[in-house]
């Protein structure tokens, strides 16, 4: 099939990428010359594990092209693919801007009968303005559907999460679409879910807010546990085994962060608010995710009583590991309160230090993990990425002023680093 991609961020450039993959002729257009120049040599505009080589594979097999036009990529596609970026508004909700101009443009360019589906995550109500748009700006003659179906990736696994999604949704009222859609998606072994578009689109925010929600329970648990002297890890293992909770997401931590879960729990906060609903389960939500970082900066000063002046060392800048995202990560709040207080911080992670730089222009950056702990009085682990877990103790000891670490992400074991003469602090243990 020929289809196109709107948008080169996660969601389009992945998926996009595993579509020519499976010998669709794919194209994506963007906006902004120098990324498409560098897609054209197979050059991301992110980090993610083994992107590049597939966009490099299927660009030498001339099945994935990168263009700034919009013909002749929509009038020859099949499915039109909407992957553009929806931020979060002041008043909390989905800024639409961005999918309701590239859905003119799109409209303008149609051709015979295409399918045209948004990946990004659009409330509720938006498919009727986009689909209006479709409509009153296609030429005579040209016939169009539209359809939601949204991406589940996630960043750091999103080649394997696209080939092996544990579900498809597919929302849309014309049995015409589902049917070109549901072909689309014949090389993907997973279930369907074929539903209507306003369904599709709830059940995105749902799941990304029901994520979130383990996540907050998981850190108020960790909270509990810390004050009632209880390990939250076996307490969440063994509700964890229980199969109707489920052992995923149930890590507590620094909260969640990243371009999805902030951004679909303040939209869904709003959705509802919007229809005379107050989800004030989803603003607990918000407020625990609040206090894990808060409670971050808590135990720092706990342990150095005044952090002015103090020397403080963070491994792990990123929201989550094996990714150089800095969007919404909680090493920016952390790391900025403590700014605040005066602390000195000198920071590693292995792949956002570049993204990270335009948000904490003000720290310094180390270029390797043990540089951080020269002179150090604490030591604050953020992101969970493989390097970290294996370093060599004695030489963190020998290079840290005092030996105190707050392990953000529970790498650690306590029992070891206590042995090693560390004063620990984990989360929830
Ligand atoms: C999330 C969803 O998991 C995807 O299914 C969805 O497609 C995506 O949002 C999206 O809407 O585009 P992502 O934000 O890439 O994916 O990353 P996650 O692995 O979900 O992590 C999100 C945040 O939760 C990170 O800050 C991570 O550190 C944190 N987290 C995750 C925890 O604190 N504890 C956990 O147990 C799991």
């Amino acid at each position: 099939m020929k289809i196109t991609f709107i948008g080169h961020g996660y969601v389009g450039l992945v998926t996009a990428a595993v579509f020519a993959d499976f010998g669709n002729k794919v194209y994506v257009i963007g906006h902004t010359k120098e990324k498409i120049d560098n897609l054209k040599k197979g050059i991301s505009p992110f980090y993610e594990p083994g992107l590049e080589e597939l966009v490099k594979k299927n660009l030498k097999a001339k099945r994935l092209i990168f263009t700034l036009d919009y013909k002749p990529a929509i009038p020859e596609s099949d499915v039109v693919f909407i992957a553009v970026g929806t931020p979060t508004t002041k008043m909390g909700d989905a800024d639409l801007s961005t999918v309701l101009d590239v859905a003119e443009k799109i409209g303008k360019n149609l051709e015979g009968y295409t399918v045209v589906a948004t990946k990004s995550t659009v409330p509720a109500g938006a498919n009727k303005k986009v689909q209006r748009i479709l409509e009153e700006t296609k030429h005579q003659g040209a016939e169009v559907d539209y359809a939601s179906v949204p991406e589940f990736l996630r960043e750091g696994s999103a080649i394997s999460d696209t080939i092996n999604p544990d579900r498809i949704v597919i929302g849309t009222e014309s049995k015409r679409a589902q049917e070109v859609l549901v072909k689309l998606h014949k090389s993907i072994n997973a279930p369907l879910v074929l539903t209507n578009f306003e369904t599709a689109e709830l059940i995105k925010y749902a799941a990304n807010s029901f994520l979130a929600l383990k996540i907050s329970y998981a850190n108020a648990i960790a909270k509990l546990s810390e004050l009632i002297h209880a390990d939250a890890l076996k307490v969440l293992e063994g509700i964890g085994m229980d199969k109707r909770i489920g052992n995923l997401f149930l890590s507590p931590g620094p909260g969640y962060g990243g371009s999805c879960f902030p951004k679909d729990v303040r939209a869904l906060i709003s959705i509802a608010k919007d229809n005379d609903y107050a989800f004030s389960l989803l603003e607990e939500v918000e407020i625990i995710n609040q206090q894990a970082r808060r409670d971050i900066v808590r135990k720092a000063r706990g342990i150095l009583g005044d952090v002015r002046g103090k020397n403080i060392g963070i491994l792990g800048l990123a929201f989550k590991a094996n990714t150089d995202d800095m969007r919404d990560a909680a090493a920016i709040d952390i790391i900025s309160w403590l700014q605040n207080d005066g602390a000195k911080i000198t920071a590693f992670d292995p792949k956002a230090e570049e993204s990270a730089r335009e948000v904490l222009p003000k720290i310094t950056y180390a270029d390797e993990v043990y540089s951080v702990m020269d002179g150090a009085d604490l030591l604050i682990i953020l992101t969970e990425w493989n390097e970290f877990k294996d370093i060599n103790f004695e030489e963190v000891k020998k290079r840290m002023k005092t030996p105190n670490i707050i392990d953000g992400r529970n790498l650690y074991d306590p029992k070891i680093l206590r042995e090693y003469g560390f004063n620990y602090i984990g989360v929830g243990r």
